[in-house]
């Protein structure tokens, strides 16, 4: 459930909101100095892995996915960073296509003549100048990859990660999955405009107001037992209430995610993240200490992307990793507490294409959410989550329910699926 909250009142709130927190657990100092004792550990031994030129993002094929040769200490390294790389999560050949439509879709259609195609405001804290991110949002590249049969089972297993049942209920159906339309990004060589300072999406100060959700998502951080948060429990994730934004994600994800189109690796601007599931844990307690003003939360601002900034948060920062060398149909995933930003530059020599497609799993809330996308979706505007530039209403070759497979029909919640 979004909510509003009045600018003018944002202050007074966080002061309350803070005084409670404290108030909860006094001694919340000594819960921060612990965490960060052991988040310091996490972040050397990262810093060590890259500094080598090892891996720290876990990586795996679709193959070894669907053929169940993932080790539980795999999966419980995915846990732990927050991420994983998916290898041929679609053949090489299939992603270039769908590089090459995406490029005749935006062209053909006059895309790149319309004026004002910078991102919406709510990124503009983060952007360093003109975005290449296309708000186009149905595209039959798009359509097909989302409903692909490859990316569902990569999503399952995604899923499959999280704690998702509690109290002997599920709380979303790991095997069934929401589409969650998303934009395109093409970045051309050369540019040095895209770059995204680190963030965390899908809600700032929200986290620390006492809202439905939230505050149970994180409550053995304000409790002090803050070694038993666990960022994958599901329980009450699909409880949270997001201040109303545009790009402030409305749906539960279990995972970010998008879809190389291109070769792509460090320099070619593109992904980088903290590989740590437990960053926004540490953020959290972090912005409760005593050298933060009352009224401030380490400057997260409402209706925007949390920052992960170097005055506050310098101790996880340095852990910052490019994402590893990307080809044609590779998926990478994160977890939505997971820092991640762009490079700067892009130094490289080709494009550098993705495809955003998170994992969102089907329970209440993504449900609510895909009756205001279907109708986007009919008349080709833009997804709700999303600013309302609209710009796909009149394109040729956008895709229509023609396009949807029976699969593709029961993720955008056309069809029922059966009981669950
Ligand atoms: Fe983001």
């Amino acid at each position: 459930m979004p909510f509003i909250v009045d600018p003018a009142n944002i202050k007074p709130m966080i002061v309350a909101a803070k005084a409670k927190l404290r108030a909860k657990n006094p001694d919340y100092t000594t819960a921060f100095n612990a965490m960060s004792n052991s988040i310091n550990a996490e972040m050397e031994e990262i810093i060590k892995l890259r500094d080598a030129g090892q891996a720290v993002v876990p990586e795996l094929s679709l193959q070894q996915i669907i053929d169940g040769e993932v080790t539980e200490a795999d999966r419980g390294l995915i846990r732990k960073r927050g991420c994983v790389v998916i290898r041929n999560t679609f053949d090489k050949s299939q992603a270039e296509r769908w590089n090459q439509q995406a490029g005749e879709y935006a062209e053909t259609n006059g895309f790149y003549e319309t004026p004002d195609k910078g991102l919406d405001k709510y990124f503009s804290a983060l952007q360093t100048g003109k975005p290449q991110i296309l708000s186009l949002y149905w595209s039959k590249p798009q359509v097909e990859a989302r409903q692909h049969e490859n990316i569902a089972r990569a999503r399952q297993f995604l899923n499959r990660l999280w704690d998702y049942e509690h109290e002997g209920k599920r709380v979303f159906n790991p095997d069934r999955e929401c589409t969650y339309a998303d934009r395109i990004r093409r970045r051309e060589p050369g540019d040095n405009s895209l770059g995204l300072k680190p963030h965390i999406d899908g809600g700032s100060i929200e986290r620390w107001l006492e809202t439905e959700g939230f505050h149970k998502v994180y409550r053995h951080l304000i409790s002090g037992h803050w070694q038993d948060f666990n960022p994958f429990e599901a329980a009450y994730r699909i409880h949270t209430q997001e201040i109303s934004s545009p790009a402030v994600c409305s749906m539960f994800r279990t995972f970010q995610g998008w879809t190389a189109l291109t070769p792509q690796g460090p320099n070619d601007g593109t992904l980088q993240l903290i590989p740590s599931a437990r960053v926004l844990g540490w953020m959290f307690l972090r912005a409760l200490q005593d050298d933060v003003a009352a009224d401030d939360l380490c400057d997260a601002i409402a209706g925007r992307a949390l920052q992960c900034t170097p005055e506050w948060h310098a101790d996880v920062l340095k852990g910052l990793c490019s994402i590893p060398q990307m080809e044609p149909g590779d998926t990478i995933w994160w977890h939505p507490d997971v820092v991640h930003g762009v490079e700067d530059e892009h130094q490289g020599t080709g494009y550098s294409n993705v495809i955003y497609i998170g994992a969102a799993p089907f329970c209440n809330k993504n449900e609510k959410y895909l009756v205001k996308q279907a109708e986007c979706f009919e008349r080709g505007g833009s997804a709700p989550d999303f600013a309302a530039e609209n710009y796909e209403v009149d394109y040729q070759g956008r895709a229509d329910l023609e396009s949807l497979t029976a699969l593709g029909r029961q993720q955008m919640g056309f069809d029922q699926w059966p009981d669950w």
